[in-house]
Parts: C-alpha cells; structure tokens; sequence
C-alpha cells in the first residue's frame, strides 16, 4: 500500500476548497480536516462569550481564555460530512452564517490564536493521511507536506458560488454583501503579519473558475497519483 501523505490545500475564501479537499479524502481514505472551521469556532465563542463590545474584540480575555476552547472535528456518519463541535456543541451550521464570516479575518490575525490551532493542527496531522484545507497550511503548518495545491477563482465567481450556497439553505443572501465579505477577507488574509496567506514556493495552483466540481476532483486524484505513485 502507498504510504500517507501529507496534503495541503490553500487558498482564497469560498473557492471551493473544501468541497474537493473532501471529496478527495473521501475518495482516498484520508482524514479530512477544515482549518478554517476552527478559525470559525474561536470567532464564534467570541461572539457568544460577549468579548466583542461595540464592534471591537476584548483581545487579552481572549487570549486569557483560550486555553478553555475545545473544538473537535468529528464525522458525521449520515451526511458523510464533519460536524465541528465547540466546548460539546455542534456549531457546524453557527460557524457559516454573515456574522461569524465577518469577524473570522480579525481572530484569524490574532498571533496567539494562530500558535494555538496551529498546534492542533500538527498534532491531528502528526501521522500523515490528512487531506487539510486553509490558509497556511503549506507555508506554515505543514511546509513539508508532499503535495500542495493552491487554489484560485475571480472574486465574482466566488461571491456568486457563496451567494448561491447560502440560497440553498434558506438563509438570507444579499450578493453585493457577499462580495464585499470576500474582498475585504482576500485583503485581510493577504496582508496580515502572521502567516499571511500566500503561495508555496512548490504548490501547484488551480484555477478553478471555469471547472466543473467533477473536472476539479479528477484534477486534484490526478496530482494525487502523480505524487504517491512509486512511494
Ligand atoms: O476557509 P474559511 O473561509 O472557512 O476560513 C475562515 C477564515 O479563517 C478565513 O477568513 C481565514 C481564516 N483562516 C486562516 O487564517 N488560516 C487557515 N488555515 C484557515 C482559515
């Protein structure tokens, strides 16, 4: 059998990264780990926690607090899909609305929030088989993962992929918030001092604007088999 591999997958918000970093460790028998969810879940406690007080984040409780934020990711045998739990609770729907994806950039940004899921992620990691998505992943958290992809779409296309996604469940969609929301997180994930989001010297880019999610995933199993192949 090929030995696991370490797979890194990073990129823009709303790309689609998740959706073929999923399917792909389906596919391959790979555990699937969505990073950005725990950016999500620590925004979240924020928000639930009252440490944002008119708009702004009371950062040394936060970082006082940390400790005591517990997130797991655990699969969900019905959907096939992760649930992401916070300190016990599923909060796997909570962590996509607006109001946490307009705060996640800020949290995200914060350096001792960075060094704390950074660890986590290693640690789940630590063995390889893990298809991991974010921001970081292959410039930071594992810099020696033996595949990289770094993924791209215009803004426009993935405003409209998280316009249409949001639709679909029944919540409220406004188009030109959403693409505001994504061109203010490409800025802030770009530019922010600690592991901004950027590519990996040996991460080989996808474009996916134009692909379909089934030419994307052939893509993504074909990268895959070029690198394990011969291990
Ligand atoms: O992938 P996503 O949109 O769910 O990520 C939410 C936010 O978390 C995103 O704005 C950037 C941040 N993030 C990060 O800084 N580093 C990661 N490895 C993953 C996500």
């Amino acid at each position: 059998m090929n030995r696991k591999i370490t797979i890194a997958i990073d990129g823009y918000s709303s790309c689609g990264k998740s959706t073929m970093a999923r399917a792909l460790a389906r596919r391959i028998g790979y555990v699937y780990i969505d990073t950005g969810a725990m950016y999500r879940a620590v925004t979240l406690y924020c928000l639930r926690s009252g440490l944002y007080s008119g708009g702004k984040l009371d950062t040394a409780a936060l970082e006082k607090g940390i400790g005591g934020i517990n997130i797991t990711l655990t699969h969900d045998a019905s959907t096939g899909g992760i649930i992401t739990m916070l300190n016990g609770d599923n909060v796997e729907r909570e962590i996509r609305t607006m109001e946490v994806s307009t705060h996640v950039s800020e949290v995200a940004s914060l350096p001792f929030v960075r060094t704390a899921l950074t660890e986590q992620q290693r640690s789940i990691g630590r063995d390889g088989g893990v298809v991991m998505d974010g921001r970081d992943i292959g410039t930071t958290v594992f810099p020696k993962a033996e595949l990289k992809i770094f993924v791209t779409a215009s803004a426009a296309v993935r405003a409209r992929r998280r316009y249409l996604e949001l639709q679909a469940k029944g919540e409220k969609a406004d188009y030109d918030a959403i693409l505001r929301n994504v061109e203010q997180r490409d800025y802030l994930d770009t530019h922010r001092e600690v592991s901004p989001l950027r590519q990996a010297p040996d991460a080989v880019v996808l474009d996916n604007s134009e692909l379909t999610p089934e030419q994307q995933d052939a893509w993504l199993l074909a990268r895959y088999n070029e690198v394990t192949e011969g291990k």
